[in-house]
């Protein structure tokens, strides 16, 4: 064999050799080997669970690619509905294809009315906009009956580009409902990031005119958050996809794993930390008590990265540019010591713990006017397409529903007593 290890049982003696498959070992293949031995490997840390062509990811070196264009580039030269049509294609569009996708999303950007009136306005008055996102695409599914025909390409095809197309008019709605505005209907001469913005925040003008620097800003924190390849919600969606429900609901059940603070919520956790520091000279005292075992320096730190987070990079250069039209985000300055601090001192030195992408894209929207609540929900509007690009990938695959193995820890087999007996 070319590339193999060799293990040896030592309860039999017997040494079998392991064949290596692009440095990892097949599961398959261990199983005919060693009959009956299983990992046990939870939260899949050394797992692979599936074969990806989307998105190529280097932590050790910094690096991120989407169809292997690297992050910097189409951060700089795309935008956000081209990277979408990348991640979902696999290649970028030439003109006619753009000018195609572009129109395609732009004409499927409204939702059913009942959605709205019937849906979202069913919910509290204080409802958290991530939960009636979450609620209200899973309901999305019960609105088009041909979103079952999963494997219908023209059907699969439809519904991919109407969830791309309705997650910011569902995510501006939501918004507009928790501060009791009325509902902002979509402006098909809008861009995708300009649109989102005018649902969001338009008044009584006739018509919602974004900063065209905010817009773009927005436009590049959306291409940053398009892919990551098998984080927590892309793996929701592949194992809830891998049972063949449809997009919609796959799409929900992603949304749900993103909400949860870990994955979704890293911003608002840095924004809480800011301002509990509260001022530059409380810096050093709260990097003392982080080294001390007092929390973590939030923002810092990847699963990943362990040299930088290069969408890290690309938003601190963004935020600068927001900062001179909306004014600096008086918690920036704080930010920036944390930065300094931390980034000379030997504890996060030796940890390779540097600045990650959530550092600084909590004070980028929070100076842009979105409450602590939307940013989940800023989140899942662009990752959708990465989530639509491998629950279609997984399907070509023909991939196997998801079902783990367990290791039982609970007690043998015993006889039921009758309660009275208790
Ligand atoms: C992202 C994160 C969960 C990755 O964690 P991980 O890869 O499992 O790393 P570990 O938790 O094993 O941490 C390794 C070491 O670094 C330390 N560490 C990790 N992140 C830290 C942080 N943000 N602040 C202070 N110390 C940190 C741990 O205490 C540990 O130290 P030890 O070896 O002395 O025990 C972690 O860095 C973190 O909690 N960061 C803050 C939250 C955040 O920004 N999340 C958004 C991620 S995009």
């Amino acid at each position: 064999m070319a590339e193999s290890i060799t293990i040896i049982d030592n309860r039999t003696g017997d040494s079998t050799e392991i064949p290596l498959t692009n440095g990892g070992v097949s599961a398959a293949e261990f199983s005919k080997l060693l009959p009956g031995v299983w990992f046990y490997d939870p939260a899949f840390m050394s797992t692979a669970a599936c074969e990806s062509a989307i998105t190529y990811l280097d932590g050790d070196a910094g690096v991120l690619r989407y169809r292997g264009y690297p992050i910097e580039q189409l951060a700089e030269h795309s935008t956000y509905l081209e990277v979408a049509y990348l991640l979902i294609h696999g290649e970028l569009p030439t003109p006619d294809q753009y000018a195609e996708w572009s129109h395609e999303i732009t004409y499927h950007t409204f939702i059913h009315e009942n959605v709205r009136k019937r849906f979202l306005e069913g919910f509290h008055y204080d409802a958290h906009p991530m939960g009636m996102l979450v609620s209200a695409v899973a309901a999305l599914s019960t609105f088009y009956s041909d979103a079952k025909d999963i494997f219908d390409a023209d059907a699969r095809y439809k519904q991919i580009i109407r969830l791309i197309a309705k997650m910011p008019t569902l995510a501006a709605a939501a918004h507009r409902f928790s501060v009791g505005m009325p509902f902002v209907y979509p402006d098909n001469s809008l861009d995708f990031a300009s649109n989102f913005l005018s649902m969001m925040w338009k008044v009584a003008e006739p018509r919602f005119e974004a900063d065209p620097v905010l817009a773009r800003a927005l436009d590049v924190l959306f291409i940053l958050h398009a892919d990551h390849e098998q984080n927590c919600s892309t793996t929701a969606m592949r194992v809830v996809g891998s049972s063949h429900a449809d997009p919609y609901s796959s799409t929900a059940a992603a949304a749900a794993a993103l909400y949860g603070p870990r994955h979704g919520g890293a911003n608002e956790a840095v924004i809480r930390m800011l301002t509990e520091i509260g001022s530059i000279e409380n810096v050093p005292a709260f990097i003392e008590g982080v080294k001390a075992g007092n929390g973590r320096l939030q923002g810092f730190g990847h699963r990943v990265y362990k040299s930088y987070d290069p969408r890290a990079t690309i938003i601190k250069h963004t935020a600068d540019q927001v900062f001179e039209v909306t004014g600096k985000n008086p918690l920036l300055d704080i930010a920036l010591k944390l930065e300094e601090i931390a980034l000379s001192d030997e504890y996060f030195i030796s940890r390779k713990l540097y600045p990650n992408v959530d550092f600084y894209s909590g004070l980028i929207y929070q100076a842009m006017g979105f409450p602590m609540e939307m940013f989940p929900v800023l989140f899942a509007i662009p990752r959708t397409s990465g989530w639509l690009a491998h629950w279609s990938e997984m399907l070509d695959q023909d991939s196997k529903i998801a079902r783990p193995r367990q290791l039982y820890i609970g007690t043998d087999e015993r006889d039921y007593v009758a309660i009275d007996g208790r």
